[in-house]
């Protein structure tokens, strides 16, 4: 038996060990009962005599030997264990930052604006999205052939033909249709105002997004006037804006209001000296409005002859635009921090 081999092998085994594990193997292979070793000792005593002394030194420096290197080997995993584990779990690195978020300028005005209203009595209510036909057009006296119930320009859902208006469905073009769902269900004095999401087919661009928000206002009572509209809105107007803003009404028309108002508000960003947000007018279009028409008040289950009042629709939108002189609608939706961390 070859010590001197069984050594070189045994070493050579061993440093390629990589697990405490394996090298618990190696030391049961070789110096456990049975082992390697313990062969080589009782192969000594078949030797011939002369030889004994010798192979025993030589099998004591083996057994020596491969019991340090063990040992060596061991301490080599543990450090190297150790090592792993500092760069794992090294609690004193500081921790990775994780970005705090913050409201969405939308939702910081929509959140204002309402803010304001209940400041002057009035209440917050929603209403759904999904909408039907009756609701979102009949109710709100839309003649049957309106291009605005046009598939051009609202979003259906996917039916089959011919349904009944209260079960054709539909993502609401506007707010207004929540003037008739609050109505069925609350007597006057009705005093609310209702943010939501609005939804349009069209294509985009700077001043266009295919949804965007609306604040709707509905004020009825016995003796509702359009002074009383004019006072609630300028002062709206005066409050969010912050600083002396003018405002005035043109004529319009909605099917849903009598006589109808397009409200104007003084540009604030060229303090009506002309610029591209005002398209050089000095004036900027805010909302829609009017009195509210007595056919809408009917479908609403009211007598047009108790009651009357003004409703009018904003675009939350269009206000963060004005505010903040944000020239592309767009920017909004885009979910660019860039343009978010600003706010
Ligand atoms: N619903 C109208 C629109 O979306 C705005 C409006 C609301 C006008 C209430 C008058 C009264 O354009």
């Amino acid at each position: 038996m070859d010590i001197e081999k069984i050594e070189k092998k045994a070493l050579s085994e061993l440093e390629k060990l990589d697990s405490l594990d394996e090298v618990k193997k190696f030391e049961k292979k070789y110096l456990g009962n049975g082992g390697k070793v313990s062969e080589v000792f009782k192969s000594i005593s078949k030797a011939p005599e002369k030889k004994r002394a010798d192979l025993g030194k030589k099998a004591n420096s083996l057994k020596n030997r491969l019991g340090k290197g063990i040992e060596r080997k061991q301490k080599e995993l543990r450090e190297s264990a150790k090592k792993e584990m500092k760069r794992s779990f090294d609690v004193t690195l500081p921790g990775k930052e994780t970005g705090l978020g913050h409201i969405h300028p939308l939702t910081s005005v929509l959140r204002s604006l309402c803010n304001i209203f209940e400041g002057m009595g009035f209440s917050v209510v929603r209403g759904p999205d999904i909408e039907n036909s009756w609701y979102n057009f009949d109710a709100l006296n839309f003649p049957k052939e309106h291009p605005a119930r046009d598939m051009q320009d609202t979003l259906f859902i996917k039916q089959e033909e011919d349904l009944p208006s209260e079960e054709r469905l539909l993502m609401r073009t506007h707010t207004s249709p929540v003037q008739i769902r609050y109505m069925e269900k609350n007597q006057p004095p009705v005093k609310i105002v209702v943010p939501g999401r609005v939804y349009r087919n069209e294509t985009t661009d700077a001043s266009h997004e295919i949804n965007f928000y609306q604040l709707e206002g509905l004020m009825v009572d016995r003796e509702i006037s359009v002074a009383n509209f004019k006072a609630v809105i300028t002062s709206l107007i005066d409050k969010f804006f912050t600083g002396d803003v003018d405002v005035r009404l043109r004529p319009s028309f909605f099917p849903f209001t009598e006589p109808s108002f397009e409200v104007d508000m003084s540009c604030t960003v060229c303090n009506q000296e002309g610029c591209s947000v005002c398209s050089q007018t000095g004036w900027i279009e805010v909302l829609g409005a009017g009195m509210v028409h007595p056919n809408v008040l009917k479908n609403s289950g009211l007598n047009p002859k108790n009651w009357q009042g003004f409703a009018f629709g904003m675009g939350i939108d269009r206000m963060a635009m004005i505010k903040y002189g944000i020239e592309d609608v767009r920017l909004f939706y885009s979910g660019d921090l860039r343009f978010l961390n600003q706010f």
